[in-house]
């Protein structure tokens, strides 16, 4: 149809809820995760750790974008610098420079090389997916080989290469063969230990079990002769996030690595949730004092403003005799908004004492969360938490069985944003996560004060007692 003949559609403002309503459900794509609640939730305002509806209802949320406005919404330093840059150089090909990505590709260098005692170089894009591709790029073009490993429970993004190496079948079941599909190994999820053990004394059986792939060539896995694995890489969550935030025991990385070191396999850390201190170090994979070979970011680097995700690699990697100009690129990667974002926030980061102060709110929010496990242990089986990332997981009365359904609804409660504290009517934002979709992942507002903390878990005892009042 000719552009004289077409209609010109309505394009005025529509404020009317139910009409915006039908609007989505006819003409938006459902094909993303907005109907995972019925109905989808309008949201007008955020502030700090709350969102606000559209009848200035506030909702705790606890779980910040899946992490990616860690340092609250409206954060007024990023604002701030997101606004000067808008006002300097708002838009520039991805193909010129820009200080501001100098200095956010070098600050992040040098940190990773006083953390790891590596050299090495960052490249960017725009969200953790494509930097996840990216990543594959790299170790392919490096290794010359697109076998990889990757953990069961891993989640590491919905295009395609990420698919592939993602555990869910859901996610791929309906795109076809994926030729390149990860290797998946069992994480060591030591609340179901896939191997039947117990923590205290299995002596990293999980571990011994990726080595003994090893130990022939009839296992699959390795040449002796050569000296060379199939495999050119294993990526890896240091917590898993989609997976319900699983933090394995403090041995675990260590002595993977060291099996990864002896079959020269390199080993991709996926910081796009766990990174910039949500575990209490910039890196959650400090925790476990390993050093990857490769890492990548995204998310709360820029507080979910213009979204920015990156690459670290060893030099060796990615220098550019091996990883030479065209090697890849996108329009937006490294844009002026991004960049200029993600500086201030490292600035803020170095220059405040994250660590400190998310290891001692997580600290305090995990003693709360275990003192609700032992006053509902018919609902609650498992607490856990490193830093701010911290988790729930919602079982039957034996406090073991998952309890999807009790899950869901407690989420979907909390959603109605009819519940009553301290005088307020509120809702409480939550996210669901795990192998079996029973555990609330929680990732809080940094700047979260024990006062909300304390209203967080009020408010989950009675959306407990609400859900399940037979089981209080
Ligand atoms: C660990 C991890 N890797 C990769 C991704 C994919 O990032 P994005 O959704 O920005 O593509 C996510 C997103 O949740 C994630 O948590």
């Amino acid at each position: 149809m000719s552009t004289e003949t077409s209609e010109l559609v309505n394009l005025t403002r529509i404020s009317d809820e139910q009409e915006l309503r039908e609007l989505e459900r006819k003409y938006c794509s459902w094909g993303d995760t907005v109907h995972y609640l019925e109905p989808p939730k309008f949201f007008d305002r955020a502030e700090g750790s709350y969102l606000y509806d559209r009848e200035g209802t506030p909702y705790l949320d606890l779980q910040m974008w899946y992490s990616a406005a860690s340092f609250g919404y409206g954060n007024q330093r990023l604002n701030d610098a997101l606004t000067r840059q808008l006002n300097k150089l708002p838009q520039l090909a991805s193909q010129y420079l820009h200080p501001e990505r100098v200095e956010l590709a070098a600050a992040i260098a040098r940190l990773n090389e006083s953390k790891f005692g590596m050299e090495g170089r960052v490249h960017f894009n725009v969200g953790g997916s494509q930097a996840i591709e990216d990543s594959l790029k790299i170790v392919r073009n490096a290794t010359g080989k697109n076998l990889v490993f990757a953990f069961m429970g891993g989640y590491h993004g919905r295009t395609l290469a990420a698919s592939a190496i993602t555990s869910s079948y859901r996610y791929r079941r309906r795109y076809g063969h994926f030729a390149d599909r990860a290797h998946f190994v069992p994480f060591p999820y030591c609340f179901r230990c896939p191997y039947d053990k117990k923590r205290e004394d299995c002596g990293l059986y999980c571990v011994q079990q990726f080595e003994k792939n090893f130990e022939t060539e009839y296992n699959s896995f390795w040449d002796p002769k050569a000296g060379e694995s199939e495999f050119s890489a294993f990526y890896v969550e240091p917590i898993q996030g989609t997976g319900g935030y699983v933090i394995p025991p403090p041995e675990y990385f260590p002595a993977l690595k060291k099996v990864l070191d002896d079959h020269k396999i390199l080993m991709v850390d996926d910081e796009i949730q766990m990174g910039f201190y949500r575990a209490g170090k910039f890196w959650a994979m400090e925790n476990f004092d390993v050093a990857p070979d490769i890492v990548v970011f995204g998310k709360a680097l820029t507080n979910g403003l213009n979204p920015l995700s990156g690459v670290w690699a060893r030099e060796e990697l990615i220098s550019p005799e091996t990883f030479p100009p065209g090697s890849t690129h996108s329009t937006f990667a490294s844009n002026t908004l991004g960049t200029a974002v993600a500086l201030e926030a490292v600035r803020m980061m170095q220059e405040n004492d994250y660590e400190t102060s998310v290891q001692s709110k997580g600290t305090y929010f995990l003693t709360q969360l275990k003192e609700l496990q032992r006053r509902y242990p018919k609902v609650i089986g498992d607490t856990d938490g490193m830093g701010l990332a911290l988790r729930i997981e919602i079982c039957r009365e034996d406090g073991y069985e998952p309890d999807r359904e009790l899950t869901d609804k407690i989420f979907q409660e909390g959603m109605k944003g009819d519940l009553s504290a301290r005088g307020r009517t509120m809702g409480l934002v939550l996210d669901v996560g795990g192998y079996y979709k029973n555990v609330f992942t929680l990732s809080p507002c940094f700047d979260i004060t024990e006062e909300e903390i304390d209203l967080a878990v009020e408010l989950l005892e009675q959306l407990i007692r609400r859900c399940a009042p037979e089981r209080v």
